[in-house]
């Protein structure tokens, strides 16, 4: 079996962090890309001369263009401007919208055949720049973002019960913003829905904190936003393409009529294989749920009406 090859573009916070995730997964060899001088390639070499230390076999090179990157298997997209205290992921949409399409176009002239994970926001709108500008097929372009929301829904559950975080699951569906819709009554610890084991107060309170969550970092952080787990889902998207796992993950890609919805990029349930975005699951929902995404799904497609013609 050939080597993979994953290229990250963005050496930022989150682009340099994917990396260290992916190399230690040894999910493939891995080209980093910024466009200023020596923050890839010094990213790169210093997470290279870790891997005899923590003994993880992949090749890591850091580079300003897109010659290294040609066939590679997977790009992670994290270009752009994060957001600063006080903003929405919505104001960077003009500045990320040419950088986006200028990464995509590039990154589709030397690998016609990989797949991309989104990273950048707003995200849902960016992963459908993405897909329009890459010509590609609604499998091959996704975006992450319900499985860090997911995540810090878990993280919260846990914390809530004291409990490990490793017998939570949540489930997740909608835009990445602050209108995204946990699904508590999806959402179990060892098998037991949470609404078993939390009181409607309980749950309210960790579903608004779920929604801000982002924010929540923002605010902490004051100079940019939260890396560590949105890099650690991209490498999960990645991780299930690579090995065909097969696994069902909350991912935002194009619907066709899932949901109602049609020609928008948008949070659901997929099946993440070989094949990339294998298939949408589509869960029933009650009235309450119907129009959290209703809300949802309205906020994403303005969004993707500000992007004007592509
Ligand atoms: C977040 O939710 C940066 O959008 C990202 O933290």
């Amino acid at each position: 079996m050939s080597r993979k090859k994953i290229t990250i573009v963005g050496a930022g916070n989150v682009g340099a962090t994917a990396a260290h995730w992916a190399a230690t997964k040894e999910l493939g060899d891995i080209v980093l890309v910024d466009i200023i001088d020596g923050i890839s390639q010094g990213k790169a070499l210093d997470l290279a001369e870790a891997a005899p230390i923590d003994g993880f076999d992949s090749r890591i090179i850091g580079t300003n263009g897109y010659e290294e990157t040609e066939g590679s298997d997977i790009v992670i997209i994290t270009s752009g401007l994060a957001r600063k205290p006080g903003m929405s992921r919505e104001d960077l949409l003009q500045k990320n919208k040419e950088i986006i399409q200028s990464v995509t176009e590039q990154v589709v002239a030397k690998s016609p055949h990989c797949f991309i994970i989104m990273v950048s926001n707003p995200l849902d709108t960016m992963t459908y720049l993405a897909l329009k500008a890459s010509g590609f097929s609604k499998n091959r372009v996704m975006g992450m973002a319900g499985i860090l929301d997911a995540a810090r829904f878990q993280t919260f559950i846990a914390v809530e019960l004291g409990v490990s975080v490793q017998d939570i699951q949540a489930m997740l569906l909608g835009g990445h913003g602050d209108d995204m819709v946990p699904l508590p009554r999806y959402s179990t610890v060892s098998g037991i829905p949470v609404t078993e084991l939390l009181s409607q107060e309980q749950i309210e309170r960790l579903v608004e904190r779920t929604r801000k969550a982002g924010g929540e970092i923002v605010g902490l952080l004051k100079t940019g936003s939260a890396f560590y787990s949105p890099s650690a889902g991209a490498v999960a998207m990645a991780e299930a393409i690579l090995k065909d796992t097969k696994r069902i993950l909350p991912c935002c890609v194009y619907l066709k009529g899932e949901y109602g919805l049609t020609d928008i990029c948008f949070g659901v349930p997929v099946k993440l294989g070989a094949g990339g975005v294998e298939e949408i699951v589509e869960l029933r929902l009650n009235a309450t749920e119907k129009e959290a995404v209703r809300r949802s799904a309205e906020g994403v497609k303005k969004s993707i009406d500000a992007l004007g013609a592509l």
